[in-house]
């Protein structure tokens, strides 16, 4: 009792406006009897539901001092200021409902219990309550100082979570929350989208408070293809239904393609002929964007021109030099990845150079003269590309010495031999000038010669 005689003095401007009110409304105050100033009621003046969903309102209430409460006090929640419509009490026989059990009186009376419940709330449900208490024949009470005022809102979206940063090929578990504790409820949820939905689990979990939190999951790994699908998780409810969609964000390391205007599909090397003048395109795919560069072997490319997803390189009047392997690398926080092309400039052989060795090593550039009877070897060298074919030829008469590019020969007159170079582009030539420069022993030369022969004659003879 000392506690409520505390409460007493503490509301008690709150009381007198509660008394006030009790004046004003004399049909409900005649039922009352004499002066009851310490009749009170304890409960939120406003709550609200979702639609289909559920609430509780707690509440308290004293009665005066004179009086006390026998088990058999009955407390009844009216509908409505006025309507006189019973939506729940604590004895049905006498004070029947009209809510087909929506809603239940959950306190326990005697004990000053006005606590009571709402589920699968509706529309119709939103107005204020009274609470009436009726003890014996001596009390009757009803309690207007609070009269809980229900709205009901429309039903929550499930919360979904996470719902950004899912890297391709990485399991990941995603979470949706029903927004109620109602226990006895149990929504069903249900997931949809383009990633497997067969892997989920339905969790409920009872608080302490007896609310309940219900929760699904799913556990998907996703792939490139998920990017920007959108999965949806719906929770039914008895007869009501909400839903939350996102739109998957997939990230996913860069993706390279490296492509030519005009070309079929992917390009992985390129042959241009020298002058030529060519774009080439790295088109990159990635989430989150890449950061998108060309280098020629190692070396960074310059002149290249970015339009979106796409790094174009461009060369121009291509020459030998252009010839080189050119990588296009992209970056992005998920990691670097790179694709290369091979570009190869193709031009007509250049004209040949011709070294000259004879036994002793190698002999000056140049036309040259040789004793008779020397032996040399004639080694032609082109730059080409494609590689060229070689060919040795003499001019008077036309004859074929050899058909690559080291032609030995034994010097006996003066020749012109020409190296002959060709590939698909072209041919190019370069010739050189045999004078033979005779001893001035050359008849002892000969006669020495001779003398040999007849010396292996005899050594046959022998
Ligand atoms: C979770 O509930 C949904 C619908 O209520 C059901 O289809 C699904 O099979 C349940 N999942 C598990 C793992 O029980
Ligand atoms: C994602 O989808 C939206 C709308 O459907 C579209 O505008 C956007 O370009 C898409 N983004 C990607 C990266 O596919
Ligand atoms: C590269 O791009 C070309 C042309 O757009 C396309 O045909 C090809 O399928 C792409 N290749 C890859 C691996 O994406
Ligand atoms: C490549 O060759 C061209 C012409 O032959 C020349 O002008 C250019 O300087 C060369 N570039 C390099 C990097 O050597
Ligand atoms: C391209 O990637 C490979 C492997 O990821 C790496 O070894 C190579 O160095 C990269 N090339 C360039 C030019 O960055
Ligand atoms: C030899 O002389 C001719 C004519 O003077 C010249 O065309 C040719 O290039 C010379 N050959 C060499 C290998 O220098
Ligand atoms: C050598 O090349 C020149 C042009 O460079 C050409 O006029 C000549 O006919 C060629 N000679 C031979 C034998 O092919």
């Amino acid at each position: 009792m000392g506690v409520r005689r505390y409460w007493f003095y503490w509301e008690y401007h709150i009381i007198l406006l509660s008394i006030l009110s009790l004046h004003w409304k004399g049909r409900n105050c005649e039922e009352q009897t004499e002066l009851v100033p310490v009749f009170k009621i304890e409960a939120p003046a406003e709550v609200t539901v979702q639609r289909g969903l559920c609430v509780i309102i707690p509440c308290n209430f004293i009665i005066g001092p004179d009086y006390t409460l026998t088990k058999d006090a009955i407390g009844i929640w009216y509908k409505g200021r006025e309507s006189g419509i019973v939506a729940a009490s604590t004895d049905s026989s006498q004070f029947p409902d009209t809510t087909n059990g929506c809603f239940i009186f959950t306190g326990k009376v005697s004990a000053g219990d006005c606590s009571f419940s709402i589920s699968d709330a509706q529309p119709g449900d939103a107005t204020h309550y009274q609470f009436r208490l009726v003890d014996e024949d001596s009390l009757k009470f009803s309690y207007l100082h609070i009269q809980p005022s229900v709205s009901v809102t429309g039903l929550k979206e499930p919360d979904i979570s996470p719902n950004n940063d899912l890297t391709a090929g990485e399991e990941v578990t995603v979470t949706c929350t029903a927004p109620t504790h109602c226990p006895g409820l149990s929504p069903t949820f249900t997931w949809e989208g383009s990633v497997n939905t067969e892997n989920t689990q339905n969790n409920t979990l009872r608080h302490q408070d007896g609310t309940v939190t219900y929760w699904s999951t799913i556990t998907f790994t996703p792939s490139l293809s998920d990017h920007n699908s959108s999965l949806t998780c719906t929770v039914t409810y008895k007869h009501e239904s909400a839903k939350t969609s996102i739109t998957l964000n997939i990230e996913y390391l860069p993706i390279l393609n490296i492509t030519v205007p005009g070309g079929t599909g992917e390009s992985s090397s390129l042959f241009l002929r020298e002058g030529d003048s060519q774009e080439i395109y790295c088109k990159v795919n990635s989430n989150p964007t890449a950061k998108i560069s060309w280098t020629k072997g190692k070396s960074p490319v310059e002149n290249t021109k970015q339009n979106g997803h796409k790094l174009t390189l461009s060369l121009w009047n291509v020459a030998e030099n252009d010839t080189d392997i050119y990588t296009c690398t992209a970056q992005n926080q998920r990691g670097i990845n790179n694709h290369s092309i091979s570009v190869s400039v193709e031009y007509a052989p250049r004209q040949p150079k011709i070294s000259v060795y004879n036994l002793e090593g190698c002999l000056p550039v140049g036309n040259i003269s040789v004793p008779d009877g020397s032996t040399l070897s004639l080694h032609c060298n082109a730059n080409s590309n494609p590689q060229a074919s070689f060919s040795w030829i003499q001019t008077d008469p036309l004859k074929q010495l050899s058909d690559n590019d080291v032609l030995n020969i034994q010097i006996t007159h003066n020749i012109v031999c020409i190296c002959q170079v060709e590939n698909k582009y072209g041919l190019s030539n370069n010739s050189l000038i045999i004078i033979v420069t005779r001893r001035r022993s050359y008849r002892r030369t000969k006669l020495l010669k001779r003398c040999l022969k007849v010396m292996e004659m005899c050594f046959i003879i022998i």
